[in-house]
């Protein structure tokens, strides 16, 4: 899998984000470690604190399909199908990433120009909190 091909698919996945209170569309792409993708989008609600990620959206369909185990994600955000800067994921998907991924996890951001980012979990996440 191409990373440029997994940031397409993360922009198709923005494309069904739900987003009506701020506006900003994310998609995100996760490639398990047998090689499926699992696509997701932030969904808002009006009661604000149900609003999930579309990384987390991502990560908990593959979880409740058994998978666990995971090489990369490639997210896009934007407003208006504009994806003009990177965006990062927040600090509670990189933590819910942490759960199974390791420190290798590679992270790609996405853009419209063609350009992405590429960080490892690790680095998103140094010190990571686990029981
Ligand atoms: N959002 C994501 O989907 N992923 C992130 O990592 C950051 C934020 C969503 C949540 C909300 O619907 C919108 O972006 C604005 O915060």
């Amino acid at each position: 899998m191409l990373v440029s091909q997994l940031i397409e698919l993360a922009k198709q996945a923005a494309g069904h984000s739900y987003a009506p209170y701020s506006g900003f569309n994310v998609g995100a792409a996760l490639l398990s470690a047998d090689g499926e993708i699992f696509l997701g989008c932030n969904i808002e609600n009006s009661s604000y604190t149900p609003t999930v990620c579309a990384e987390r959206v991502a990560l908990f369909k593959a979880v409740s399909e058994g998978k666990t185990r995971f090489e990369s994600i490639a997210i896009v955000g934007g407003r208006s199908g504009e994806f003009a800067d990177f965006t990062p994921p927040c600090g509670v998907c990189r933590q819910a990433l942490s759960e199974f991924c390791d420190e290798n996890f590679k992270i790609y951001l996405g853009n419209n120009t063609g350009n992405y980012k590429v960080y490892t979990l690790s680095e998103l996440l140094p010190e990571t909190f686990g029981l």
